[in-house]
């Protein structure tokens, strides 16, 4: 069965034809970056705009790149939530015209259930596994015990973790998108140069939340206060001590979660998963059974979404016409239901 895939929950306009929940025939990601660099962050209306003016072409090149005939897709796969309500409407909308006029079904896709999919493209996963999902939207850490049974653990109590780095390279003007500016100057930076504090949350119900509301304030405001002298108050220095600590949080939580858990297969997904220190402190760790997708596969894409599509197409769902967008999924928010 060949799904084609549309992804359009943010920034990044992608279409891709999936073989089978598996095979990656195409996987077209038109990124907005550059449209979105002079204001150091997505404007949601420029976004959807743009995604209205991109859809065609991009699904177009997607049939095109993958070497298929329109009428030999089987059926339609589209991210309907969460993420920013104009720039999914555009893909939405085009998937149920597109899937409408063709005569073949469509399924509408949740944004997070196809990160935590990724992975399913390039490696064979076993369940259960420890989720680390984290990106500019969000950041959940959660025991998935099958590819839509999801128990969420924790999550931010206030920014996510990518939010985080994007904040931080605006603060100090050190490029767009954030964590990929953070992360390529901390390879020329001393990660001892500044002892960024820890969020005091570790008891009882926050056991396994994170927050970067104090991070964030300490490397913005705060930062004589936590400079250690011996090292130059440099923007590769704070942005390798920044990335340090970010990342060190996540870690804490997660491995309480595979300690309590007793689950030592690890799969991360989002845009935060394309870290250089996340990937090199968990490939280290030869107690783990680490999955990782590739960096294309880790930030926003259609492969994601066709893959899980096909998942529920293949054993027949559908979803109706009527269907409809929406920001949040409440499913992942900590201790839901
Ligand atoms: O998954 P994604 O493409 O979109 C969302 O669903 O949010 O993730 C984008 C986020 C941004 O916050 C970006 O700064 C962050 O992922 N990101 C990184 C890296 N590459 C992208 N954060 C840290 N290190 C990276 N190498
Ligand atoms: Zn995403």
């Amino acid at each position: 069965m060949k799904v084609l895939g549309i992804e359009s929950s943010c920034d990044e306009c992608s279409a891709a034809i999936v073989e089978d929940g598996k095979r990656i025939l195409s996987n077209i990601v038109a990124t907005q970056i550059e449209i979105h660099r002079p204001y150091s962050g997505v404007v949601p209306e420029i976004a959807s705009r743009t995604h209205t003016e991109w859809i065609l072409p991009v699904v177009r090149s997607a049939i095109a790149k993958a070497g298929i005939a329109e009428s030999e897709i089987d059926g339609i796969a589209v991210t309907s939530r969460p993420g920013l309500v104009g720039s999914l409407l555009v893909g939405l909308s085009f998937a149920k015209g597109y899937a409408y006029s063709r005569g073949i079904p469509f399924v509408a896709i949740d944004h997070i259930l196809a990160h935590l999919y990724a992975p399913h493209l390039e490696f064979e996963i076993e369940y259960p596994f420890i989720g680390l999902l984290v990106s500019g939207g969000h950041t959940i850490i959660c025991v998935a015990e099958s590819v839509e049974d999801l128990r969420v653990l924790g999550t931010t109590i206030d920014d996510a973790c990518g939010e985080a780095f994007d904040k931080i390279a605006k603060f100090y003007n050190l490029g767009y998108p954030g964590g990929v500016a953070i992360d390529r100057l901390a390879q020329k930076g001393r990660s001892e140069a500044f002892s960024f504090p820890f969020p005091s949350l570790h008891k009882g119900d926050h056991r396994y939340d994170v927050s970067y509301s104090g991070l964030k304030t300490a490397a913005a405001n705060q930062l004589d206060q936590f400079w250690n002298r011996a090292y130059e108050k440099s923007p590769e220095n704070i942005a390798a001590s920044f990335q340090k600590t970010a990342i060190d949080i996540l870690l804490s939580r997660l491995e309480r979660a595979i300690e309590d858990t007793g689950i030592r297969r690890v799969v991360a997904g989002g845009g935060v998963a394309a870290n250089s220190y996340l990937r090199k402190c968990l490939s280290e760790r030869k107690d783990l059974q680490v999955a990782f997708p590739s960096l294309a596969l880790c930030t926003d894409n259609g492969a994601m979404v066709a893959g899980l599509g096909h998942y529920y197409l293949a054993r027949g769902e559908r979803s109706p016409l009527g269907t409809t967008v929406s920001a949040r999924v409440a499913r992942f928010k900590r201790g839901y239901p």
